[in-house]
C-alpha cells in the first residue's frame, strides 16, 4: 500500500473510533460531570492507542470490527489517564483548550475522570469475544501499571538521584503500558497465537518508549499552537525527562548550576526552592523555560533525544518482523514513522 493509502486508513479508523465515543458519551444530570465527560471525549486527540489496538487485531488475522469496543475501551481508559494527569501536573491547556480542572474545578474533574474509567469498562465489556475474561484481566493489570508509573513520575519530581534507568522503566510503565497493552489486546481478540501477542506487545512497548520521549521533547521544541498543550510545563514541574538527564550529565560552568537546581526537584519539608525554580511571575517562568532550552540545544540533548526516539521506533518495527506481512503490519509500521515527525 502507498503512504496515502495508510493515511486514508488511519483516517478511516480514527472515524470509527470517534463515531463510537460519540454514541457512548454520557447525556444528562448531573449537568457538570456530564458536560465534563463529553467535553474530554469529543476534545479530538490522535487515538493513536485505539488505532494500534485496531490494526493489531487485524495484523494476527482478525477484523477491526470485533475489536472496535476494546479500541473505544483503551482510548477511553487513556483519556481518564488524561485528565487526572493534568492536575497532577498543573497543566492548563490540553489540545487546544483549557483543562477539565482549569474549566471546571478540581473535583469535577476527578470524577469525570471516575466515569472515564468506568464507561472505558463499560465499552471493553461490550467485546465479544471467548477471551473477554483474559481480556479484561489484561487492561486492569495495563490500568495499574501506568498508575505505578505516574506515581514513579511524581516521586521523582522530588528525588534529584534519578538514572536514565529508572526514567524508562517510569515510561514503560506511564506511557508504554497503554501502547503495548493496545497490541496484546488486539492481538488476543483478534484469534492470534501467544508469540503473535507477545510480538505484538513489544511492537507496542517500544513504540510507547519512542512516543514519550518524543513528547518530551515537543514540550520544549513544539510550537504550541500545533501542540495544543502548553510549552514547558515539564521544566516549571521539574520533571525528570530523558533530556534533563541528559542535560545533567553535560552540562557545565553556569549551565550545570541552572540544570542541578532544576534537578533537586520540588521543594521538600524544610527546604526551599532554588529562587530562579519558584517563577513567581510569567516572566520567571519563560525565562528558565527559555534558559533550559537553550542548554538542551547547546548540549545536543536534542538530537539525542531524537536518536533515541529513532532507535525505539526501529526495535518497535522489528518486533513485526515475526508477524506475516499484510496491510495491517504495513500501517503499523507507516504509523510508527508517521509519530517520529508529528507536530503534536
Ligand atoms: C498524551 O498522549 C499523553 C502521553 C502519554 C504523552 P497523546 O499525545 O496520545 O494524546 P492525544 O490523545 O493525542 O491528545
Ligand atoms: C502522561 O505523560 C502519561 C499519562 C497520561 C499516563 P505526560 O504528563 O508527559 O503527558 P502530557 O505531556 O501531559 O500529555
Ligand atoms: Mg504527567
Ligand atoms: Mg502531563
Ligand atoms: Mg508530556
Amino acid at each position: 500500500m502507498k503512504t496515502s493509502g495508510y493515511q486514508r486508513r488511519y483516517d478511516t479508523l480514527r472515524r470509527m473510533i470517534d463515531r463510537r465515543i460519540a454514541s457512548m458519551s454520557q447525556r444528562g444530570t448531573p449537568k457538570d460531570l456530564n458536560d465534563a465527560c463529553r467535553y474530554v471525549l469529543a476534545g479530538g486527540g490522535k487515538r493513536v492507542r485505539s488505532i494500534v489496538l485496531l490494526l493489531s487485531c487485524e495484523a494476527v488475522g482478525g477484523n477491526v470490527q470485533q475489536a472496535l469496543d476494546a479500541g473505544v475501551a483503551l482510548e477511553i481508559m487513556h483519556n481518564f489517564t488524561l485528565v487526572h494527569d493534568d492536575i497532577m501536573d498543573h497543566a492548563r491547556s490540553r489540545r487546544g483548550r483549557p483543562t477539565v480542572h482549569i474549566r471546571w474545578d478540581l473535583n469535577n474533574a476527578l470524577l469525570a475522570g471516575d466515569v472515564l474509567l468506568g464507561l472505558a469498562y463499560a465499552a471493553l465489556l461490550r467485546t465479544r469475544s471467548g477471551e473477554l475474561h483474559a481480556a479484561v484481566e489484561m487492561f486492569t493489570n495495563g490500568l495499574l501499571q501506568v498508575c505505578e508509573g505516574q506515581a514513579l513520575d511524581l516521586e521523582f519530581e522530588k528525588r534529584a538521584d534519578v538514572s536514565t534507568r529508572d526514567y524508562f522503566r517510569m515510561i514503560e510503565k506511564k506511557t508504554g503500558r497503554l501502547f503495548s497493552l493496545a497490541g496484546e489486546l488486539g492481538g488476543l481478540i483478534g484469534g492470534g497465537k501467544p508469540g503473535q501477542v507477545i510480538a505484538l506487545r513489544e511492537f507496542g512497548h517500544h513504540l510507547g518508549r519512542a512516543f514519550q520521549l518524543q513528547d518530551d521533547l515537543l514540550d520544549v521544541m513544539a510550537d504550541k499552537s500545533h501542540l495544543g498543550k502548553s510549552i514547558g510545563g515539564d521544566i516549571v514541574e521539574r520533571k525528570k525527562t530523558y533530556l534533563l538527564l541528559k542535560a545533567a550529565e553535560r552540562a557545565r560552568g553556569r549551565d550545570r548550576a541552572v540544570v542541578h537546581a532544576l534537578l533537586r526537584g520540588k521543594r521538600t519539608a524544610g527546604k526551599k526552592p532554588h529562587p530562579a525554580l519558584n517563577p513567581a511571575s510569567r516572566n520567571a517562568r519563560a525565562r528558565i523555560i527559555a534558559d533550559v532550552t537553550d542548554i538542551y540545544r547547546r548540549y545536543n540533548v536534542v538530537e539525542d533525544t531524537e536518536r533515541q526516539v529513532r532507535a525505539n521506533t526501529r526495535k518497535a518495527i522489528n518486533a513485526l518482523t515475526s508477524l506475516p506481512r499484510s496491510d495491517a503490519t504495513g500501517a503499523l509500521q507507516w504509523l510508527s514513522d508517521a509519530l517520529v515527525r508529528r507536530a503534536s
